[in-house]
């Protein structure tokens, strides 16, 4: 029965239950490679594994980036070159009509797997854990970008970041719901003022474009699916999304 090993912990309960969830659709891959009267179901299972491996590898970009990793962008490129290997590796398993040939194919989704998350990820889980103890986030000098309204518009980011926290510490749903509303609203009016900034001052905002477009979208796909509470989603997440785009995008893009 796939997989053998289970990962270990990250202390990042996101990571955690997307870990479970990667290792559950080996599992249920397993159990469609069996029905060798229909290849839809295996093929489903495949398929299913891989949207969700890119999802966890968009999702740990963030944390291991906003957690103040420069090596994360090294880390992303890994993810990148073990998806075109993936793909490869599907495009090329042509016959899977075998129970034999599709466990050949599992073993390799369960190395895959394995190999990336307990050789390369760990590395970054200790700092990703001491940054997840703290509950609220704390504004300092290396978050200014020296253009006034930006800054302002990313301390108020942070503020109601720690409002979000707060409620989600005192399980309060319905300020919960208020306050991911607000952040979300701020998060797209700021992104596009943004926008418009750097096509003043001459730049092609293009890449930074679709790198807000990702995080949102992103974070619109977590904020929609129930399984984790709010605190998990502000605590586990935000915080590290917060800080990836000021720390790592907007420091990048904006400063001269
Ligand atoms: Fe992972
Ligand atoms: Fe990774
Ligand atoms: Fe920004
Ligand atoms: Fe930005």
């Amino acid at each position: 029965m796939f997989p053998a090993h289970k990962i270990p912990t990250s202390g990042n309960p996101l990571i955690d239950q997307q870990h479970g969830r990667l290792t559950e659709l080996i599992r249920h891959a397993a159990l469609a490679a069996r029905d060798t009267d229909d290849a839809a179901p295996f093929q489903q299972a495949l398929s299913e594994f891989r949207r969700a491996l890119a999802h966890h590898f968009a999702v740990e970009k963030v944390i291991f980036s906003g957690a103040g990793f420069d090596a994360a962008s090294g880390h992303d490129q890994a993810h990148t070159i073990i998806l075109g290997h993936l793909d490869a590796d599907l495009a090329a398993a042509r016959d899977l009509s075998t129970v034999q040939a599709r466990h050949r194919m599992l073993e390799k989704l369960e190395r895959i797997l394995l190999d990336h998350e307990m050789l390369e990820d760990a590395a970054y889980w200790d700092a990703v854990r001491a940054h997840s103890c703290r509950p609220t986030l704390k504004w300092t000098e290396l978050m200014v970008i020296g253009i006034d309204w930006v800054d302002s518009h990313h301390r108020h980011m942070v503020d109601l970041l720690n409002q979000l926290s707060w409620a989600a510490q005192a399980e309060d749903a319905a300020a919960c719901a208020r306050l991911l509303r607000d952040f979300l609203d701020l998060a797209r009016r700021h992104f596009a003022a943004e926008e418009r900034y750097l096509e003043a001052q001459g730049k092609t905002p293009s890449h930074h474009r679709a790198d807000h477009a990702r995080m949102l979208s992103e974070l619109d796909q977590l904020a929609a699916a129930a399984d984790f509470g709010p605190r998990i989603l502000v605590e586990h997440y935000l915080r590290f999304w917060v800080m990836e785009h000021i720390l790592g995008i907007d420091r990048q893009d904006l400063v001269e």
